[in-house]
């Protein structure tokens, strides 16, 4: 099948987040089921900077009345995944990040740079390809992509047919109408039943509307936000298409995240041996100016610091924690206060706590593999990533039963369980949660069967790409409105 994956952010190439790592792990897993997949991506500074061997294949004008853009083709680096990158220099070679500048404002003209990736993707799919290849199957992914159906929608039969993939619904890239015009958006697609949301232009609207099928990360997202206060506005259009909506759990990358290889540890560990974990955790303890105590558990935190992920509810049930006993280690940014609270935090519990306040990849893996336990108390979560790292590393995670954190772990039990879940998402179930984890962290034996339990667990792609493989097919097979 040939696919064509839209994104716009793809590890190590550029990253904000757990969609970076999934445009980089399910492509290449469904390249190992034999399939002809393709990455588009946009050129930003650091992609360009980052593939060394890349080559121009089309230079055409994606909207008539606006600039040429090029198309580049290149492979990723381990897995030989094909990539078009779209190098529109006007608009992704900026200083700073994907969508943001430096003090944290959107680019303005993010509906032109995002809209123009949903138009070449668009093209790609449809007869007016602007190079030798035509996808059969878009799989386009969060409101960066979601103009791809409406544009597909304008083309003439026969083109590709859509996957659109929710992996944050809280995002939906809604701009002002006027925005249309300039995106070639004709008027015939501007109403509720198209791409309008409360007098705005919505991408993820427009995605959710005219897409063939929709998929978001984890099952029970999917049931999720059909149910008002977690479908962000979007739960009435998400019931009506209920019989298209489902849900497939992210896999991880194995090579990637792999405790008895990491390159970003100073040791290293499987199920078997665990030793290496006691000393990858003492030169973090080192690293990061902690205590050095092997018998302190040691909290760790790698996140988005944003209201999705709960992280102000930890900051009100550390303190009698780290009273007890208790270490953290925080690497997050995000929003500036919740950045400001946890640097607080770390000035008043000196040698007990760490926060790091920027994007750093190596520390990630350290903080994964020499914490005790994980925490993701979430709000929120359509699948997230990282407790699966965690069960992976042998750090069980501190979970809310929300979202994929629900599907992929299961509660510490004599019998079982990979994590300690909490269902209601207040400070006290917290504090409780984090309480249990690290009495049983004390129980040694207890301890490391639920760190075996997560290490044996099977959160790869394999069993996913199968599904996503099997949900393109139906898409194909009829256009089942
Ligand atoms: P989300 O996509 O909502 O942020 P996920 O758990 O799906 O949540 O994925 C987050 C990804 O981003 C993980 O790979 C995580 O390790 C990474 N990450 C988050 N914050 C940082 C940071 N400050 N430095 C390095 N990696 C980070
Ligand atoms: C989003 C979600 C996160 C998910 C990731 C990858 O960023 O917040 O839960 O794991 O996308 O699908």
């Amino acid at each position: 099948m040939r696919i064509l994956f839209a994104t716009s952010e793809m590890h190590p190439l550029i990253k904000t987040g757990g969609l970076a790592d999934v445009s980089a792990s399910l492509p290449a897993a469904l390249q190992a089921l034999g399939q002809d997949v393709r990455v588009l991506l946009p050129g930003y500074t650091q992609v360009l900077d980052a593939l060394k061997s890349k080559k121009v294949v089309a230079t055409f004008k994606p909207f008539e009345d606006q600039a040429e853009v090029r198309l580049l083709s290149a492979k990723m680096p381990v897995t030989g995944v094909p990539l078009y990158v779209l190098d529109a220099p006007h608009y992704y070679c900026r200083v700073a990040g994907p969508y943001q500048y430096h003090l944290g404002g959107d680019w303005p003209d993010n509906p032109m740079r995002f809209g123009l990736l949903s138009r070449v993707a668009a093209m790609l799919g449809s007869s007016s390809s602007p190079v030798n290849w035509q996808a059969e199957l878009m799989h386009c992914n969060d409101w960066q992509t979601g103009l791809v159906p409406a544009y597909l929608h304008l083309e003439q039969e026969p083109h590709a047919k859509t996957v659109m993939a929710i992996h944050n619904i809280a995002f939906q890239g809604n701009f002002d109408h006027e925005w249309a015009k300039h995106l070639h958006l004709p008027q015939s697609l501007y109403h509720m039943h198209g791409v309008e949301f409360h007098g705005h232009l919505s991408f993820l609207k427009a995605g959710l509307q005219y897409a063939d099928r929709i998929v978001t990360v984890s099952p029970t997202y999917a049931h999720e936000i059909q149910a008002t206060e977690m479908g962000y506005g979007m739960q009435g259009l998400l019931t009506v298409r209920s019989a298209q909506v489902s849900g497939i759990l992210n896999g991880i990358d194995e090579d990637e995240w792999n405790p008895a290889t990491d390159p970003h540890l100073s040791a290293h560990y499987d199920e078997q041996d665990l030793s290496g974990k006691a000393q990858v955790k003492q030169a973090l303890q080192q690293r990061l100016g902690l205590e050095v105590d092997a018998q302190a558990p040691l909290l760790g935190v790698v996140s988005r610091l944003t209201y999705q992920k709960g992280l102000d509810l930890l900051l009100e049930c550390l303190p009698i924690l780290l009273d007890s006993g208790a270490q953290l280690a925080v690497l997050g940014s995000g929003d500036a206060e919740f950045e400001r609270r946890y640097q607080l935090l770390a000035q008043r519990y000196a040698g007990r706590v760490s926060v790091t306040t920027r994007f750093d990849e190596p520390l990630s893996h350290q903080i994964m593999a020499g914490a005790d336990i994980f925490l993701m108390p979430s709000r929120f979560e359509p699948c997230g990533l990282n407790q699966m790292y965690g069960m992976r590393y042998g750090t069980p995670p501190v979970v809310r039963r929300t979202g994929g954190l629900a599907d992929s772990v299961t509660n510490a039990s004599l019998d079982g369980g990979t994590g300690f879940v909490f269902d209601d998402p207040g400070v006290a179930a917290l504090q409780q949660t984090i309480k249990w984890a690290i009495e049983c962290y004390r129980d040694a034996p207890a301890f490391r069967r639920i760190q075996l339990n997560g290490m044996k667990k099977d959160v790869s792609w394999r069993h996913s790409a199968q599904l996503y493989l099997e949900l393109y097919k139906a898409s194909m097979a009829k256009q089942d409105q």
